[in-house]
């Protein structure tokens, strides 16, 4: 296990949709717990494999972190299957920094994923980790939450990141929860 590079916005890894896994291995097994140990050293409440520079549909998620590894979800190739309701949420990303914005949601989803230990299962999900799968399965598709606030909001956080890349503050603040 090791920790692993988080991509910021603007890294073309995060934009790129990522590729189905097709053969769920043992080797897939360190590549999800090295992800599942940066997230909680993050700290994060989930992450997915482009934003660590790995286009492979692969997530880890856990919003209880009182218990850490106790409901952490390992999922592959995951996928909404049902999707109900509108919430709207708060939202920060560990891929970008020093920004939160409100984005609309389903309120519930119904997830189909695969385990690393090649077990097909079903997440009924609402609240924090129905926003927190919709977030990851977008990373999956190589978009950010960013993608889905106003054209306006979007151009004054980029204005904002180059400013503070100019200088030299684009430290990775933490902030609100994390996605
Ligand atoms: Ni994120």
């Amino acid at each position: 296990m090791a920790l692993l590079k988080i991509r910021k916005f603007p890294d073309q890894s995060l934009k790129t949709a990522a590729a189905p896994v097709e053969n769920i291995d043992g080797e897939l097994n360190s590549l999800v717990d090295s992800m599942a140990q940066t997230m909680y050293a993050a700290p994060g409440v989930g992450l997915a494999a482009p934003q660590v520079g790995e286009s492979k549909r692969i997530v880890v998620l856990d919003t209880n972190h009182e218990e850490p590894g106790k409901h952490l979800l390992k999922l592959i190739n995951p996928r909404i299957v049902e999707a109900r309701g509108k919430v709207i949420w708060e939202e920060g990303c560990l891929s970008v920094i020093d920004f939160s914005a409100d984005v609309e949601r389903a309120a519930q989803v119904l997830v189909k994923a695969w385990t690393p230990d090649q077990k097909e299962i079903e997440i009924e999900a609402n609240d924090l980790l129905a926003v927190a799968l919709q977030h990851e399965i977008d990373h999956l598709d190589g978009k950010l939450f960013i993608d889905r606030i106003s054209r306006i909001k979007r151009e004054l956080y980029r204005r904002k990141l180059k400013k503070m890349i100019k200088d030299g503050k684009a430290d990775d603040r933490p902030s609100k929860v994390r996605i």
